[in-house]
């Protein structure tokens, strides 16, 4: 076995009401006065106000930036770090989905090094250090909370930019399931198949190694039982634990083993056509795996069976365990109610004019390289066509 390096959060918090002893770990950090990094639509719920009341009870000095509403982009970046600079705060914390948790991990950065957030774009571009930094997840998905990556829209370049850093990963990490009780259903639905998918990239990621792959099983285990089970039922408390510790076992997996195909051809079909990060994996998901499964169809079987798609593991050969798995896939996103390409309003003109510098920018971001079948730019282009005029049949058909 070759040898491996494996981080993860200094702190984390999990647990129903986790989020309340946020403040405290803070003030662990050194921090006194912090910027609070969050939405509106979370803060009008008392769950997260709640948790910024704790922040004053610890003794934090507390000034609020709640201006992210939907995907992160360069412009709230900008806004935050000027919010930090102005405010003189030493420390971040951030209260929300993934948008709001990237959108405080910059600002963690710039506050430190000074902007544009474009110079950092690219693999370990930062310079050590940056200002103590909590990530408090309001959604079970993105995982962010344990990441090494901030990812937010660059409108000027039509695209997303990617920063990939030890420096993004937070000191305190909290996964609370009080705080993702009134998430709305379609934002559960995403959040929870960007968990799985997280899970599912990190397990047959090239960089895969023994700490992410127990996480990575482990996290599968939990979210495929879990979120049809939320996304009928908010209330149902017993799932919104499984899937807010899901989310953080997927979360340190790959951010240590990183994310491959599924991410790299989501990335820029959200750039593109606006939609949530979680949709974009969801609809290229069934696809992609039909594709990729033959590179590694023992690493597809395990994962069919921790989704439990196949009763016993060893007993199965890879080939047939590789292909239940891709049929599995396809009905949980049809159980929990992904819709199309064409049903997320994606006009097909203007997305087929769209493949080819869709199919370049997915390539550059590196994480196709990480896929157990690696892609030309040729198998881009075709996967994505398949992805929206195929539909599922195409990828149960391809993993025939
Ligand atoms: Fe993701």
């Amino acid at each position: 076995m070759p040898p491996f390096a494996f981080r993860a959060p200094a702190r984390i918090l999990t647990g129903s009401g986790a989020a309340l002893e946020a403040g405290a770990a803070m003030q662990a950090t050194g921090a006194r006065h912090v910027l609070v990094v969050s939405d509106p639509f979370i803060l009008a719920g008392h769950a997260a106000r709640a948790v910024v009341a704790t922040l004053a009870d610890a003794g934090l000095q507390v000034t609020m930036f709640d201006r992210v509403d939907g995907e992160p982009t360069v412009r709230l970046v900008d806004e935050a770090y000027a919010a930090a600079v102005q405010a003189g705060v030493d420390g971040v914390i951030g209260l929300g989905g993934g948008s709001a948790m990237d959108v405080a991990k910059a600002a963690a950065i710039l506050a430190k090094h000074g902007g544009p957030l474009a110079r950092f774009e690219g693999a370990d571009r930062v310079p050590p250090g940056r200002l103590p930094l909590a990530c408090i997840a309001t959604t079970a998905g993105t995982g962010s909370e344990a990441t090494r990556y901030l990812i937010v829209t660059d409108e000027a370049r039509d695209r997303k930019m990617l920063v990939s850093t030890w420096e993004c990963l937070p000191d305190v990490a909290v996964a609370d399931p009080a705080l993702t009780r009134y998430v709305p259903t379609r934002a559960a639905v995403a959040a929870g198949i960007d968990a799985f998918t997280h899970a599912l990239e990190a397990y047959v990621s090239r960089r895969a190694q023994p700490l992410t792959d127990g996480l990575a099983l482990n996290a599968i285990r939990r979210i495929v039982p879990a979120l049809p089970r939320v996304v009928a039922d908010p209330s149902d408390d017993l799932a919104r634990e499984a899937m807010s510790m899901g989310a953080l076992e997927a979360g340190i997996a790959f951010a240590n083993a990183s994310v491959a195909l599924v991410h790299g051809m989501a990335r820029p079909l959200g750039a593109r056509f606006g939609i949530a990060h979680g949709m974009a994996n969801a609809v290229l998901l069934p696809i992609v795996c039909g594709w990729s499964w033959p590179a590694a169809p023992a690493r597809y079987r395990d994962i069919g069976a921790a989704m439990g798609a196949i009763a016993t593991q060893g007993d199965t050969p890879a080939d047939a365990g590789a292909r239940n798995t891709v049929a599995a896939i396809v009905r949980l996103c049809e159980a929990i109610g992904v819709p199309t390409m064409a049903g997320l309003g994606i006009p097909a003109d203007a997305y087929a004019a769209a493949i080819p510098a869709m199919a370049i920018d997915a390539l550059a971001s590196g994480s196709p390289a990480n896929n157990p079948r690696v892609p030309l730019a040729d198998d881009l282009e075709r996967l994505y066509r398949a992805a929206y005029f195929g539909g599922t049949e195409a990828a149960v058909a391809m993993a025939r």
